[in-house]
């Protein structure tokens, strides 16, 4: 079986465009140096834009969760008050991070199928006395967009500053670091920045600095530690990154982010949002329930659980079998409850949403062998 036939609709990776691909396979690049450098302040000033930030960017080579340990931990520290958003996979994913740095870290716990409330999130961080609210933007095991132009305006009343997991939701939905008044933002290359896996871009705003200079300890690790990026951003101008960033996926990132400033941010938002209205039809046509409810549902990627007495593991094996098209099964309790279908960059096509619905609807019409 051929992989190159599979047409993939998955959470991320997604597909990438053959100029991306193109990219990749040019003559490794020095990663720095002047030949090197004029390029890459190209590259992290279309980062900026991606971000809606004037602030400090960092492509880590990491896949997501790198960037979100990054700026969480950096951020969060041994002696950090820490709060975070928990109503998905990835919300339990930011916990563990917090733990693993800090000592004092507590879960807002939210049902899976609804986003966090800004008023209540804002009374709890105070309760608890907490500095820094950690949340997941688009959570890709539910399908909810969290709200964080609200959450981060409660925090801030409460006195804390906000740290985002947009991994996938930058580039796909508004992510507005600096109008938001974001501490740091975390993203990763492979979804709606249709690029391969293999970079962690990062944002750090002057508050999220703010946060790390008053730290009494040095902070913990020294990869993922943003001191350590910064420092070598000021101190070795022709090198001005610690370790040796991956200059094919750099090159590569820069023409997807090319390819995304020409779209238009604002036109590109638009596309995934007609993306995901379009594939909830369909799928509610099938008799499909979608998790999310349509006043929070997540532009970049769709959770449902199949109609009455269809299984939803089978469904995801079938339409692989029988159409090419990869799609992803639940996480942690949705495990074999629910399907999961991406709409992240290349991704979010029309045609793409027609194809996926078409293809179960015959697997519906067809029967789904429930045998394993
Ligand atoms: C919202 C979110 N956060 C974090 C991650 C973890 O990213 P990675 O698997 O690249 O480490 C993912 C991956 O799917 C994700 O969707």
């Amino acid at each position: 079986m051929s992989h190159d036939d599979i047409e993939l609709l998955i959470p991320g990776p997604v597909p990438v465009s053959a100029e991306v691909l193109a990219a990749m396979a040019e003559p490794v690049r020095q990663h720095y140096g002047p030949d090197w450098l004029p390029f890459y302040g190209e590259f992290t000033a279309r980062l900026r834009r991606v971000f809606a930030t004037t602030a400090s960017v960092y492509p880590i080579p990491a896949s997501g969760s790198g960037g979100i340990e990054a700026v969480l931990g950096s951020l969060a520290g041994a002696d950090g008050h820490v709060g975070v958003v928990v109503n998905g996979f990835f919300g339990h994913r930011l916990l563990d991070i917090a733990r693993s740095y800090s000592r004092h870290v507590e879960a807002l716990e939210v049902p899976w199928e609804r986003p966090a409330d800004p008023e209540e999130t804002r009374r709890w961080l105070r309760a608890r006395d907490l500095h820094l609210l950690a949340v997941v933007h688009s959570d890709t095991s539910t399908g909810v967009l969290n709200p964080v132009a609200e959450l981060a305006s409660a925090a801030r009343e409460a006195g804390a500053a906000t740290v985002v997991d947009a991994v996938s939701s930058l580039a796909g939905t508004p992510v507005e670091t600096d109008a938001w008044g974001l501490a740091a933002v975390a993203s990763a290359s492979q979804k709606c920045l249709e690029t391969p896996a293999g970079l962690a871009p990062v944002a750090v705003a002057q508050e999220g600095w703010d946060i790390i200079d008053r730290q009494t300890s040095p902070g913990c690790g020294w990869y993922l530690n943003l001191r350590r990026w910064r420092q070598y951003e000021r101190e070795w101008p022709h090198h001005p990154y610690p370790v040796t960033i991956p200059s094919s996926i750099v090159v590569a990132l820069d023409r997807a982010l090319r390819r995304i400033l020409d779209e238009g941010l604002t036109a590109r938002f638009e596309r995934h949002r007609r993306a995901a209205a379009a594939l909830r039809d369909g799928l509610e046509r099938l008799g499909f329930r979608v998790l999310a409810d349509r006043r929070w549902a997540s532009p970049t990627v769709t959770v449902a659980y199949p109609p009455a007495g269809v299984d939803a593991t089978a469904l995801i094996r079938t339409l692989r079998a029988r159409h090419r098209i990869a799609i992803s099964g639940g996480l942690m309790h949705l495990a074999g409850q629910v399907i999961r279908i991406g709409h992240l960059g290349s991704q979010a096509q029309l045609e793409r949403m027609q194809r996926v619905v078409g293809a179960l609807e015959a697997c519906l019409r067809e029967g789904v062998p429930t045998t394993r």
